[in-house]
């Protein structure tokens, strides 16, 4: 098990039921030629894999076109090639894609993935009666049990959706819990998640993550282009990188969605991937979720505020000025009194730099004698005798990261918990529903 949030691979993103066993074995094989598997142990299979039937003994069984060697032999030639292996159901009767899930069959089933030699399981909400959606811990602790009591370690990921407060209930058996809904492949959705998960990193400790759905990274966008919809372009490189560093700095599990066959080992997107020191702040030992410490705005800006709001979040950020900025600052409390630092312009009408001070802005100090290191490699420059931080100009939607280390017995201490921002745009839900039913029609009359 990583020291750390589970980091890998799922096939739903980019694949959804369009799914194989060639398909499993291309993309683990090009995981280790891209030398990210160290990075990215697990390759994992969500729906879509079972039969439409039960076997006649009752357990699940492989879909006889996609999966015609079974799952076992998947999961034995997946380790062959040095990876972990991971599988999906739902907690209901059925999958999310109407197969046979797993109500009613928790040993069973618990049993029969372990036989097979998987070691992590995502378990879905679709398939229970109302009833049971609005109560589903029992089920989900059943399930947590029953994978608890066999002979090899399975990492529980519970996908709940964020609708009943699994980071209340999971906590105690998940490895980690979904926040939200479905991710999707647009930056606006990636920020609503945040939006929404900021608030739960209290409930995230060592071994027990806020999940904060797979990575869009390098998703076809294009898949989604319903009629009712936006048109939606994939995530540029800046959205990614921005992507990529709010997941490690928040203790997110990092699942990639992309296709990693058609990957060239020298493109961005691979070394954006690569990045093992941002990856490694996640398992950082304090095991400190980032939080968001300041938002600097100037201009004129239209930013509701998207807390708690669910479904509701479709709103972006509009800049009403040409001088307009939005740029926040993200903090992550390290171990041996480092900081994590991340520069983010979330929406400004241009590319910006920005200017904090350590003490007033960050709440750390008085820190005599500082490493600072620049994760992204994207450059800075340091004011000691001030103790301020000027960054290199950010594009919109880009962002930067940086560590602050404590250096020859230099004594910083961080206070910033207690100085944390609240968004200083905040409109009641009802108002963000009116603005969603005005932006719907609109939408739709347009077409
Ligand atoms: C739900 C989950 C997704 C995916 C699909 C599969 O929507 O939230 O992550 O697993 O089901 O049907």
């Amino acid at each position: 098990m990583l020291d750390g949030p589970t980091r890998g691979w799922n096939t739903w993103n980019n694949y959804q039921c369009d799914i194989s066993e060639d398909l499993i074995l291309e993309q683990a094989r090009a995981m280790k030629a891209l030398s990210l598997h160290h990075l990215y142990p697990y390759i994992v299979i969500d729906d879509c894999w079972m039969a439409p039937a039960r076997s006649s003994s009752g357990e699940l069984q492989a879909d006889p076109i996609r999966f015609p060697n079974g799952m076992k032999s998947v999961a034995e030639k997946v380790h062959a090639e040095g990876l972990l292996i991971g599988l999906y159901t739902s907690i209901g009767q059925t999958t999310c894609e109407g197969l046979p899930a797993s109500f009613g069959h928790y040993e069973l089933d618990a049993a029969t993935i372990s036989g097979w030699g998987f070691d992590f399981l995502k378990v879905d909400t679709c398939g229970l009666t109302f009833d049971q959606t609005i109560n589903p811990a029992p089920y989900y602790e059943q399930m947590g049990k029953a994978l608890a009591s066999q002979d090899r370690d399975i990492v529980y990921n519970v996908c709940n959706w964020g609708i009943w407060g699994p980071w209340k209930f999971a906590r105690t058996f998940a490895a980690s819990w979904r926040t939200t809904m479905d991710i999707f492949p647009t930056f606006w959705r990636v920020i609503q998640i945040v939006d929404f998960s900021e608030g739960l990193a209290p409930y995230s400790t060592l071994h027990h993550y806020n999940d904060l759905d797979m990575l869009e990274i390098g998703v076809d966008g294009t898949l989604f282009n319903w009629a009712w919809t936006p048109k939606i372009s994939p995530l540029s490189f800046d959205e990614s990188k921005a992507h990529l560093t709010l997941w490690a700095m928040m203790n997110s599990p990092i699942i990639l969605g992309l296709d990693l066959v058609n990957l060239n080992i020298d493109s961005d997107i691979v070394s954006l991937l690569s990045n093992e020191k941002l990856l490694n702040l996640s398992s950082d030992p304090l095991q400190q979720p980032a939080r968001r410490q300041l938002v600097k705005t100037t201009g004129n800006l239209f930013a509701p505020a998207y807390h708690f709001t669910g479904f509701l979040q479709m709103l972006p950020h509009i800049c009403l000025s040409s001088d307009c900025t939005y740029v926040e600052i993200w903090t992550k409390q390290l171990e041996d009194d480092a900081l994590a630092v991340m520069v983010f312009n979330r929406g400004s009408s241009g590319p910006r730099e920005l200017k904090f001070s350590l003490n007033d802005d960050l709440h750390y100090g008085p820190c005599s004698n500082l490493d600072i290191e620049d994760l992204w490699g994207d450059g800075f420059k340091y004011n000691e005798a001030e103790k301020i931080i000027t960054t290199q100009m950010i594009p919109p939607q880009g962002s930067t990261v940086f560590t602050l280390t404590p250096a020859d017995a230099s004594r910083c201490y961080y206070d910033g918990l207690n100085h944390i921002d609240a968004n200083n745009f905040k409109l009641p839900s009802g108002a963000i529903f009116l603005l969603l039913v005005i932006w719907i029609i609109s939408v739709n009359s347009i077409k």
